[in-house]
């Protein structure tokens, strides 16, 4: 499912065959590929603990954009065992990050086409300064992925780009003293001759570095909020927290709802498990946390993603104050109505009182450049931002706004453009100055400059 309106990622539709290796994306110029449009993943995959090995056979469906002699896969993984478009065996060709598949026949303008990609091995852990640990990571007992924000092509391939959403269906096998979980809902686990396989769907469009896979020995709590089924598993390690991330997740959820609208997916939960990360990741319905036992207000972040950033996704990575900005926003607003002693507007004075050079309001939120994308002040300035806007327009302009901006972008996009036109269009006043200075200008934003 690929951009609902204007293509802001580049080369989409336009260039010529075969299928472009990139879309142009500012931060990850290879990431995600031209041509076509990916519908749904279904992804088989088999995990043994002995040399920690994966074999994994992923179905692809997707429409073709234009007609396709060949085209590419974002594909960083281990051994290709095989390649079939549409029943048939394919050439494939790996180059670098990109895995380039010459189907037997050339696919027809608007075909839907379906590729199945097999592979064996250990997926890779990557690693990259800003970044840290990311992909396939491997734990204790098994494995745990976090994608953000090109790591999906280390175990998935893929069209590996926000900008080109899908639906996934897992059936993952593991010997069955194992658990598997994934992102959406759960069929009943089948198990035969010591093996269990584990089948997970998630049916909401879902962007290629939310998707996740946590395999190893877990604890694992259920309920419903409402119509949500909520699912939390930890490692035994942390047991004694389960029942506490549960609640708090199930918390998180009910208050979020008042104050953004209706949630975006049908499912919930949390997956903590022992990879020392240090982060949290935001993966669709379920997030993970690695290393350690969220608080409150770390839950309450990940919670709010599922709105702003996962339901509503990013065009473009260089927009990722979108994502990270409103979602501390939410911890502050969190804070604000659990503590007495404490405000939006306290938090964001205190900030403000900084040095304009403080890692807090620099590089500015707007253009963090990649290195600095998940850097402290695409949080924090993203949040000022927002806390900026919530003064000039008022309270009942601006929860409007965010109302607005969930609901009609649900399982869609927006950029920072949409954003800015949304809350001028929904308060009534000109904004374009606010976010001028509070995104793109360097320094500290001076008093009654917006
Ligand atoms: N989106 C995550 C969060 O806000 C941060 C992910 C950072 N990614 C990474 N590879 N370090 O919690
Ligand atoms: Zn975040």
């Amino acid at each position: 499912m690929g951009l609902s309106q204007g293509a802001g990622a580049g080369a989409t539709g336009g260039a010529a065959e075969p299928g472009d290796s990139g879309l142009g994306d500012g931060y990850f110029p290879t990431s995600g590929n031209g041509g076509y449009d990916v519908s749904n993943y279904e992804v088989d995959l088999k995990f043994t603990p002995e040399g920690h090995r994966v074999d994994a056979t992923v179905e692809i469906k997707a429409k073709a954009e234009r007609e396709l002699t060949s085209f590419n896969l974002d594909y960083r993984g281990p051994k290709i065992t095989g390649v079939t478009v549409d029943g048939r065996p394919a050439e494939h060709e790996r180059k670098g990050r990109e895995l380039v598949v010459t189907p037997a026949a050339a696919i027809g303008k608007d075909a839907v086409f379906e590729t199945v990609v097999s592979y064996t091995g250990t997926p890779p852990t990557l690693t990259n300064p800003g970044l840290g640990s990311y992909g396939w990571n491997k734990t204790k007992d098994g494995a745990l992925v976090t994608a953000q924000p090109d790591g999906a092509a280390a175990w998935l391939p893929s069209n590996d780009h926000p900008s080109d959403k899908a639906t996934f269906d897992f059936a993952i096998t593991v010997p069955s003293r194992l658990r598997a979980y994934a992102n959406g809902e759960p069929d009943k686990p089948v198990t035969e001759d010591g093996l269990t396989t584990y089948r997970w769907h998630e049916r909401s469009p879902m962007a290629t570095y939310l998707a996740t896979v946590a395999i190893g020995r877990f604890v694992e709590r259920r309920s419903r909020a409402g119509r949500i089924q909520v699912i939390t598993a930890v490692d035994p390690k942390y047991r004694k927290s389960l029942k506490r991330v549960h609640d708090t997740t199930v918390k998180a959820l009910r208050w979020q709802q008042r104050l953004f609208g209706p949630y975006p997916f049908s499912s919930s939960g949390a997956i903590v498990d022992d990879p020392q990360l240090g982060y949290a990741l935001e993966t669709q319905t379920r997030p993970v946390y690695g290393g350690f036992v969220p608080d409150e207000a770390f839950i309450v972040h990940e919670i709010a993603h599922q709105w702003f950033g996962n339901s509503v996704s990013l065009r473009r990575w260089e927009d990722i104050w979108l994502n990270e900005g409103f979602a501390t926003y939410a911890e502050w607003l969190w804070k604000e109505r659990h503590n007495r002693h404490e405000s939006t507007r306290k938090i964001f004075n205190r900030y403000y009182r900084q040095s304009g050079s403080s890692p807090a309001l620099n590089p500015v939120p707007g253009r963090p450049g990649r290195t600095e994308m998940f850097g402290f002040s695409v949080y924090i300035r993203g949040a000022m931002t927002l806390e900026a806007l919530r003064r000039k327009v008022g309270d009942r302009a601006f929860f409007r706004t965010l109302r607005l901006w969930a609901t009609e972008n649900k399982d869609g996009h927006g950029d920072t453009e949409e954003f800015i036109a949304l809350a001028e269009k929904t308060s009534g006043k000109q904004l374009d100055r606010l976010f001028k200075v509070w995104l793109y200008q360097k320094g500290k934003p001076a008093k009654g400059s917006w």
